[in-house]
């Protein structure tokens, strides 16, 4: 249902030779992208699945995360300038993306959703292009741009984070969020009674880690990644957070 599905490895065990020596790895993160990253309001610790996944991954190739909360717009240009090894962040491996930095495999797929004020349940896509309501997403996600292709871009009301789109959302300046369906689930768990996930099936995104085109890094992630995915780590973290 809420479609996030963790791939399992498909080779027979294998051995995981990559060691990074207890490298410390800079990683940016957009904290605002609840279940995957937010800060903790008690501790201002950055949590969510993606540390999870990183941390997992560390401890099998011998790296320490350190999290840095770094707004979305300017994470790519941050990380191909060096200030980060690697980006973290619900981050959908595109064509596009692929064309200037370099990803791991996928970790998980997630299919995208709207979210709709419970009043407004039935809503459908139709509804949206038809003019006057506006569907919300963040700037320069893939829910940005698969909202325009859905509604056309006159329909499409942009926010620098899904935290300001969802407010906009609660108030009723726009009538839908566009969003991952992971993190679709948990707004309407956080917002039960007022906010409900309302259209599905759309666009299915792998989603990776992201590294600097060229940074051998991305090597050793992807065994540490091969081997939670071969011993179940990776699916008992998706079913800690998304239940099945
Ligand atoms: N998966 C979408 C994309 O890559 C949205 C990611 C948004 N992540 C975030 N931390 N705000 O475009």
């Amino acid at each position: 249902l809420l479609a996030a599905a963790a791939l399992t490895a498909m080779a027979a065990p294998m051995a995981y030779a990559a060691d990074l020596d207890g490298r410390v790895l800079k990683i940016g993160t957009d904290a605002t992208y609840p279940p995957m990253e937010t800060v903790d309001e008690t501790t201002g610790q950055i949590v969510g699945f993606d540390v999870d996944v990183m941390n997992a991954i560390c401890e099998k190739v011998n790296c320490v995360p350190n999290f840095v909360n770094t707004a979305w717009d300017g994470i790519f240009a941050a990380l191909q300038q060096g200030e980060f090894d690697l980006v973290i962040s619900g981050v959908s491996i595109t064509p596009e993306r692929e064309e200037t930095m370099d990803f791991s495999e996928p970790y998980i797929v997630v299919s995208q959703a709207i979210l709709l004020q419970v009043d407004n349940a039935d809503m459908t896509l139709e509804d949206f292009k038809a003019g006057g309501q506006k569907l919300a997403a963040q700037t320069g996600t893939t829910n940005a741009q698969l909202a325009e292709d859905l509604v056309g871009r006159e329909n499409v009301s942009l926010y620098d984070n899904f935290s300001a789109a969802i407010l906009a959302l609660q108030n009723a300046d726009v009538q839908g969020v566009i969003i991952d369906g992971t993190s679709a689930a948990a707004y309407e768990q956080e917002f039960a009674g007022a906010l409900t996930v309302g259209i599905t099936g759309l666009q299915s995104d792998p989603l990776g880690i992201v590294f600097q085109e060229g940074d051998a890094t991305v090597d050793a992630i992807n065994e540490g990644l091969a081997a939670i995915k071969a011993d179940g780590t990776l699916d008992k973290l998706v079913s800690n957070y998304w239940g099945t």
